[in-house]
């Protein structure tokens, strides 16, 4: 069993980011616009304004309260797309639920559509043309590459219909010729699914939800789940058990987290050269 490292592919490229944003003529910018106090939206977002320091991107946050009103971001947003010194726009989701967040992503100019969220970015990637990817399955796509697995034939499976995770998850692994079932939480048989698949993606955030039994031997898994447990970060696999059967895994943490915040790193720097 080999581990698909995501940390460490996730330093190379930040270092990779940092070397580049040396060489610009001025400064990369990443405007965040944060709605409220959720926690974990507090921690994402103060951990993507460190890695853009880090790596030489200027990174602000706007810090909205939960009240503010639609028309009031999409006024912030519209600033944003004409400030040509704004490369990259980032609405951190979940918004409240007052908020209609398809329309308030879409008021993003795609090319400063970091998340690739927007109809424009995500039809670009149903198309197959290119376009801004969202960082996740870009980041999961960088492993797998990195690591040289071939996906030509075999059976994939993405548990997780999001929008930001498993829905351009599929369409990635499709493009490179994989067999993708998209199942989620309605899926009748998932243990028999998943029993055959070659390569294994869970976006579900229940931890322990991948267990041994239902692993083929050999398979990839690719672990996109994040909880907390004790105060610990867990994925969605039982990784003691399952690790042994897979011929790679990815950790938890120190695999897809890393690879998501280096991916919208290369994302910010997409977008700059888009302007
Ligand atoms: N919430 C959880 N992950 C993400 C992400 O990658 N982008 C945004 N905008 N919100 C998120």
């Amino acid at each position: 069993m080999y581990i698909l490292d995501g940390k460490e592919l996730a330093k190379n490229i930040r270092t990779q980011v940092k070397l580049e944003t040396s060489t610009l003529s001025k400064p990369a910018k990443l405007l965040v616009i944060l709605v409220g106090k959720d926690p974990a939206s507090q921690i994402y977002v103060s951990s993507k304004e460190k890695a853009c320091r880090d790596t030489g991107i200027e990174a602000t946050t706007i810090v909205f309260d939960e009240n503010i009103t639609q028309k009031e971001i999409t006024n912030r947003i519209d600033e944003a797309n004409n400030d040509p010194t704004i490369h990259g726009i980032l609405v951190q989701l979940p918004l409240p639920k007052h908020l209609e967040e398809q329309v308030i992503i879409n008021h993003i100019a795609p090319s400063k559509d970091v998340d690739g969220l927007t109809f424009v970015n995500q039809g670009r990637l149903l198309a197959g043309q290119k376009g801004i990817v969202p960082a996740t399955p870009k980041g999961v796509m960088h492993l797998i590459d990195a690591y040289h697995l071939d996906l030509t034939g075999k059976n994939a499976i993405v548990i997780g219909r999001s929008n930001l995770v498993g829905k351009p998850l599929a369409l990635l692994l499709m493009q490179r010729n994989a067999t993708v079932t998209v199942a989620h939480s309605k899926t009748n048989n998932l243990a028999g699914i998943i029993a055959s698949a070659d390569i294994v993606c869970s976006a579900v955030g229940i931890p322990n939800f991948i267990t041994a039994d239902m692993i083929k031997p050999g398979a990839v898994v690719i672990d996109i789940g994040i909880s907390r447990v004790f105060g610990k970060v867990v994925g969605d696999v039982d990784y003691e058990a399952v690790s042994p059967l897979c011929s790679y895994i990815t950790p938890v943490p120190g695999g897809i987290g890393p690879m998501t915040i280096a991916s919208l790193l290369e994302n910010v720097l997409e977008c700059y050269k888009l302007v």
